[in-house]
């Protein structure tokens, strides 16, 4: 009888040792797996600062909500290698709160920014009128297709071809 409980104790001991590890390795498999939020929750993970709705898209569909442009823009962004400052102008009357001017993103006078515009127009029809047509891998051609994280794209050289047998 004195061993039985013994057992049952050692079992006891085991299984929550048991579970105490799973529910660890679990934690660690959600946190290299997030689960992604549904799409209400993402105002509570969104950079805090306002995002007015558009007043002067002239490419982008024109119902698009504040939040939508700054996520293209935040993939052009990465897509290019370059910062929101290339394509927006500052305004030199619009002082944020370190005393720095902030960018007018309405404001059209740089020329990056009607650059992209006709990128973008480009980009469009590649794929609808090229990439949709063909027996692809459905994945649409984006800037990064060419500008792979630079603002210019750089010139492909080929490798010299190898020696031996073809
Ligand atoms: C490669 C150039 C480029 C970069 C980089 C870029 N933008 Fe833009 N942005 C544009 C263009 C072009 C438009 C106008 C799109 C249109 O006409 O439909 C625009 C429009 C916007 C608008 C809407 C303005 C309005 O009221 O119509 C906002 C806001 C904006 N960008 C924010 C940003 C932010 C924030 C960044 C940096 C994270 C950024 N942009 C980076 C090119 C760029
Ligand atoms: C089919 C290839 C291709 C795609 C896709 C593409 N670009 Fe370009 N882009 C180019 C080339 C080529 C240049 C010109 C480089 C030069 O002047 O030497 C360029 C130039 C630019 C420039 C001017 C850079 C400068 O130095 O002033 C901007 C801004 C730009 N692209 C934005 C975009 C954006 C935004 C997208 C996606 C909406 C895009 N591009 C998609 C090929 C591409």
């Amino acid at each position: 009888m004195k061993s039985s409980r013994f057992m049952q104790a050692a079992v006891l001991t085991f299984a929550v040792a048991a579970v105490s590890l799973l529910a660890g390795r679990s934690q660690v498999f959600a946190a290299q797996n997030p689960i992604p939020p549904p799409p209400q929750n993402q105002p509570d993970t969104a950079p805090k600062h306002e995002m007015p709705a558009p007043t002067n898209l002239k490419v982008l569909p024109k119902d698009l909500t504040g939040p939508q442009v700054h996520e293209i823009m935040e993939k052009w962004e990465g897509e290019l290698g370059t910062g929101c400052k290339t394509c927006h102008a500052v305004d030199p009357k619009n002082l944020g709160p370190n005393g720095k001017p902030r960018l007018n993103f309405a404001d059209d006078s740089k020329e990056e920014k009607q650059t992209a515009r006709k990128m973008y127009k480009m980009v469009e029809e590649i794929n609808a009128s090229y990439i949709a047509k063909i027996d692809s891998s459905g994945d649409p051609v984006t800037c990064g297709t060419c500008h792979r994280g630079h603002l210019g794209p750089e010139p492909f050289v080929a490798k010299p071809e190898k020696e031996g047998p073809h």
